[in-house]
């Protein structure tokens, strides 16, 4: 089972960018103490974005520190996920850029642009050649300033595209940006965090998401990532189902089909809708990472995307599916549960003794987020486990994975 779609890899020149501005800020100090610095930033950092959870425009988005940190720990994932999910809207959701005229994209939290300087270099990787202009929003003034830097100093990453930044909460109603309309609205891990402790801790989240079909031309997506945790992903996609009524012909395109809703958010399901891939983490991530051992070798995220195309058809519904949990090898069978585009949730499992060792690989090479067509004898969509006879029945439609060769580099 070849990957279906390959993405290019991390560009080494943004690592060593983030490297750069560590050194630059705190010059004369040795690379052991620098990394320590730095470590000692990240670990309050996960701790925020895993156990407190607590956000505000002092979070981290005022220090020095707090952004360099982020920027050689997390910035790199971030950009990852983004690749994965515009990658998933060009080849596979059909989005389209507009036949003539600029590309433009809104980047709500933006910070220092993980995921709109993914976008760009993305949308220009895949051929597109039309002008791109990207709108970078967030309460971090410090953040942008970063953005705008980078965007400067790699200029070959992202040809003929233009940045303009505003500092704004998105807390309060973007009138300012009200009547423009994009071709894509990307929100990258930073609507979670306009959830807080407060009373009315859902309405700016909800307020943000239920703006977004204004913004939208009729070609366009907004694509939301977010942090792999149950109750956020839970949220995300029950608060985009409840979006869908209020705004004639607008559809859900992911992360599963035919325009239909996350079965997993309206029911107890011990599984929830997001992508597990793995990467391989920049050499200055690992350097980092080494005393910490924070999971660095994966990139986990909830995924979901809203427009207003009519929702490709990727073939008859009982068979195309979506993996949503993580291959369960035992001894004698190899299972793992679906979404299919029915939104049932199935179990399909597979014999070890029908498979060759080279079959038992590339089983096991599947991830949580891919999506396959698998052919059954007859349409069994009523029943909730299948068995699988053969690899052969299994066809991957969209099985991206990060490009490993030489030729990635730039
Ligand atoms: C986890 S970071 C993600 C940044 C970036 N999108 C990325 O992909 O790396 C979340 C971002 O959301 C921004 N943010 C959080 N709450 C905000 C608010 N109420 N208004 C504007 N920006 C906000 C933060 O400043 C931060 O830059």
């Amino acid at each position: 089972m070849p990957p279906k779609f390959l993405l290019d890899t991390f560009p080494l020149s943004i690592e060593k960018w983030w490297w750069e501005q560590a050194c630059q800020q705190w010059p004369g100090i040795s690379e052991d103490k620098l990394l320590n610095l730095i470590r000692q930033e990240i670990v309050k950092q996960s701790d925020r974005f895993n156990k407190f959870r607590n956000f505000d425009c002092d979070a981290y988005g005022k220090r020095d520190l707090s952004i360099i940190a982020y920027g050689n720990f997390y910035f790199s994932r971030s950009w990852t996920a983004m690749n994965f999910a515009i990658g998933e809207a060009i080849h596979l959701r059909g989005w389209n850029p507009p036949k003539n005229g600029p590309i433009r994209i809104l980047d709500l939290g933006s910070g220092t642009g993980a995921s709109g300087l993914s976008c760009l270099h993305t949308i220009r990787k895949s051929g597109l050649s039309n002008q791109i202009q990207l709108e970078a929003i967030d309460y971090s003034g410090k953040s942008l300033a970063f953005l705008r830097k980078l965007h400067l100093s790699q200029k070959d990453l992202w040809p003929d595209t233009q940045i303009t930044t505003k500092r704004l909460d998105l807390k309060f109603p973007l009138d300012e940006i009200k009547r423009k309309k994009y071709d894509l609205i990307l929100l990258g891990f930073s609507l979670n965090e306009l959830l807080n402790e407060e009373e009315n801790e859902q309405e700016c989240f909800k307020q943000v998401l239920f703006s977004l079909p204004e913004r939208l031309k009729s070609n366009g997506l907004a694509v939301i990532t977010e942090p792999a945790q149950r109750g956020i992903c839970h949220l995300l996609h029950k608060k985009c189902a409840e979006i869908i009524p209020d705004f004639k012909d607008l559809f859900i395109h992911s992360p599963y089909f035919n325009g239909k809703s996350c079965p997993l958010s309206q029911t107890n399901s011990k599984f929830f809708s997001h992508e597990v891939r793995k990467i391989l983490p920049l050499s200055t991530v690992e350097k980092i990472n080494r005393p910490l051992n924070l999971e660095v070798r994966e990139v986990k995220f909830g995924l979901s995307m809203i427009g207003y195309l009519q929702p490709k058809i990727l073939g008859k519904s009982h068979e195309i599916c979506r993996i949503v949990s993580p291959l369960k090898k035992r001894k004698g069978t190899v299972s793992f549960v679906v979404i299919n585009g029915d939104s049932n949730e199935l179990t399909y499992e597979l014999q070890r003794r029908n498979l060759y060792k080279e079959d038992l690989v590339d089983l096991m090479d599947l991830e949580r987020g891919d999506i396959l067509k698998i052919n059954l004898a007859e349409d069994s969509s009523q029943e909730f486990r299948h068995r699988i006879q053969n690899l052969n029945q299994i066809q991957p439609i969209f099985m991206p994975r990060v490009r490993q060769d030489e030729s990635s580099k730039n």
